[in-house]
């Protein structure tokens, strides 16, 4: 039995249902345990909006809560203004789904996909005969509309769920792992479309465990970790936040990789920590710019020791090597990289975001 909600009794506010989606102490329960617990979020018309977290985060349920296919145990939900247990129906009504797992028929074309979808909703024939043209045009599959879906690619097999997801003309699309299993060209090709999609203004909804991903389709995002938000933001202010501008990874050998990052934090330790946090550069979008190195401007902030490798996360990561080789440390690997989300959530779990 669904729990009933503050919001049946109160009026939300202006700004609670203007939101595409709202969503405050969401908690899903299955037995004792606890998928989903108590998260709070809300994304504006039109936002692109991520859920990032590892396997099992509850990313999952927590996007069935929205589409109103599972109920929750407890919290309030309110999605075009409406509340997905209440009003299930019209909240489908305004959403296109992608679930993680692709749920095509595969008896049918790849046209009949479309169009069998659209008569779930009750759209005309003749509505759905020439959307469906428009809608393969959009996922690059015009040339397969007559080929059974078995016969597609893993790409091709996602595409064709977006289009189909498009039929009813939703105001907001929910995204489960658009891209997870699929090749790097693959992947490239759908994030062109959904970039396309978030120009004409659909407010897109995603889950994702690939940090790439998340930098390039999320304006704002939740980093999600055992049912709780860890850490709310842009993905450039997320890196602001929570890392350096650059790191430096090393690699010493795996018997030796711990005993170096004590020796090295004790060395780059007095190397300008206090510009740690007063790098206006700090956002992994902002293009290279001529900082002078050497001693005191390292911006040492920490040492990340990971199985195989160190992280030394510096405002300047060339200067730390610089320092490093200096000292008469010699790595077997150096490699010098902007900070990502993967380090954002390395800091804020203790792990990594693919397990
Ligand atoms: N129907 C269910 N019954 C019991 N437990 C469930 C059910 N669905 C999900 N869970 C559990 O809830 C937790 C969150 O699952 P969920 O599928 O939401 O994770 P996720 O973040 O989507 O992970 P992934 O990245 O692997 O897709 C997991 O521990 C999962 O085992
Ligand atoms: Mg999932």
């Amino acid at each position: 039995m669904p729990i009933t909600t503050a919001l049946a009794s109160s009026a939300p506010s202006e700004t609670v249902s203007a939101a595409a989606i709202h969503a405050q102490d969401l908690v899903k329960k299955y037995g004792d345990f606890t998928a989903v617990d108590g998260i709070s979020f809300s994304v504006t018309r039109g936002e692109s909006f991520g859920l990032l977290g590892p396997n099992g985060a509850g990313k999952s349920t927590t996007m069935r809560m929205i589409a109103a296919v599972a109920s929750r145990t407890s919290g309030q939900m309110l999605v075009a203004g409406l509340d997905p247990e209440q009003q299930g129906p019209e909240v489908r009504a305004r959403l296109g789904v992608i679930p993680q797992q692709d749920n095509l028929d595969e008896e049918l074309t790849v046209r009949e996909n479309i169009i069998m979808y659209g008569r779930y909703f009750g759209l005309p024939r003749r509505y759905l005969l020439a959307k469906a043209d428009e809608l393969l045009t959009f996922a690059q599959l015009e040339h397969k509309a007559n080929s059974r879906v078995e016969d597609l690619s893993g790409g091709m097999k996602r595409r064709l769920t977006i289009a189909r997801a498009l039929v009813n003309e939703p105001e907001v699309l929910l995204l489960d792992e658009p891209t997870t299993g699929l090749d790097p060209q693959a992947r490239h090709v759908l994030w062109d479309r959904l970039f396309r999609l978030k120009e004409s203004g659909t407010t897109l909804v995603l889950t994702t465990h690939h940090m790439d991903e998340a930098e390039q389709l999320c304006d704002r995002l939740v980093v999600v970790d055992h049912g709780t938000i860890m850490a709310e933001g842009s993905p450039a202010g997320l890196i602001r936040e929570h890392s350096t501008r650059e790191v430096l990874e090393l690699r010493f050998g795996m018997d030796r990789n711990a005993e170096q990052a004590k020796t090295l934090e004790e060395l780059l330790t007095n190397t300008g920590r206090d510009m740690a946090r007063t790098d206006p550069y700090g956002s992994a979008r902002v293009p290279d710019v001529a900082v002078p190195t050497g001693t005191g401007e390292v911006g040492f902030s920490h040492i990340e020791v990971l199985p195989d490798r160190l992280l030394v996360y510096a405002e300047q990561a060339e200067a730390a090597m610089e320092k490093i080789h200096a000292a008469g440390h010699r790595p077997m690997t150096s490699l010098v990289r902007r900070s990502s989300l993967e380090d954002v959530f390395l800091r804020l779990t203790g792990r990594s975001l693919i397990d």
